[in-house]
């Protein structure tokens, strides 16, 4: 089986996630750019699904097989969720991620509750007109102080894992993918489309 689905994301780091998972099980992960089509829409949903819904249902409009479309963010406990929704936004406005993880840092100064998650909510539309269908995943763990490792992409390496007790920016992307939020979500989005 080679089932192709649009994956409405320009960033490398989840497209790479995407088809390390479902690759596997026989689907094919087309990028926009993959298919020469350019969707950006504005991401002004109030929260992670209705923004995982705008992506989803732009892109598509334009294609012409299943859409999946990912908002995730990093949410740290004691900033009240910050910058959550809004991390791709607030590492751009940072510059660079290593100025987000000092910037971070610096907002959080010394409290002793370094509590923080990931958060991703998949939206999947069969076609344009579909009910949207959503799949959600959470990554508890800790900011760390100081970034450690490569690995990964945008928060990674400032994040330690609970579940495996492993700084993300040194995980092996399967050891990631097993605990991840994007990795429980697609695990969710693929039951789902196994008994289609
Ligand atoms: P989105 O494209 O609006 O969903 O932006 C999500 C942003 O959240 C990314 O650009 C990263 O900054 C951050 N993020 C989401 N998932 C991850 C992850 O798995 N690792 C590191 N950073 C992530």
């Amino acid at each position: 089986m080679n089932k192709p689905i649009a994956l409405a994301t320009n960033n490398k780091g989840k497209l790479a996630e995407y088809r390390a998972i479902l690759a596997p099980m026989g689907f094919v992960i087309f990028s926009p750019a993959d298919l020469n089509i350019e969707s950006e829409p504005d991401e002004t949903g109030a929260n992670y699904r209705e923004n995982s819904y705008i992506k989803a249902k732009a892109l598509a409009a334009k294609v012409n097989m299943p859409v999946i479309a990912d908002d995730s963010g990093l949410e740290v406990m004691a900033l009240d969720g910050f910058p959550g929704l809004h991390s791709s936004r607030f590492a751009s406005e940072c510059g660079t991620y290593p100025k987000a993880y000092e910037e971070l840092n610096r907002r959080l100064g010394d409290n002793p509750n370094r509590d923080a998650r990931f958060v991703c909510c998949i939206c999947y539309l069969e076609t344009p007109e579909s009910k949207p269908l959503y799949f959600e995943g959470i990554c508890p763990g800790k900011l760390l102080k100081q970034a450690h490792g490569s690995n990964g992409f945008g928060f990674d390496p400032i994040f330690h894992s609970s579940e495996i007790d492993k700084d993300l920016g040194v995980a092996e992307e399967d050891e990631k993918n097993k605990i991840s939020h994007r990795g429980k979500a697609i695990k969710k989005l693929e039951i789902y489309l196994a008994i289609q």
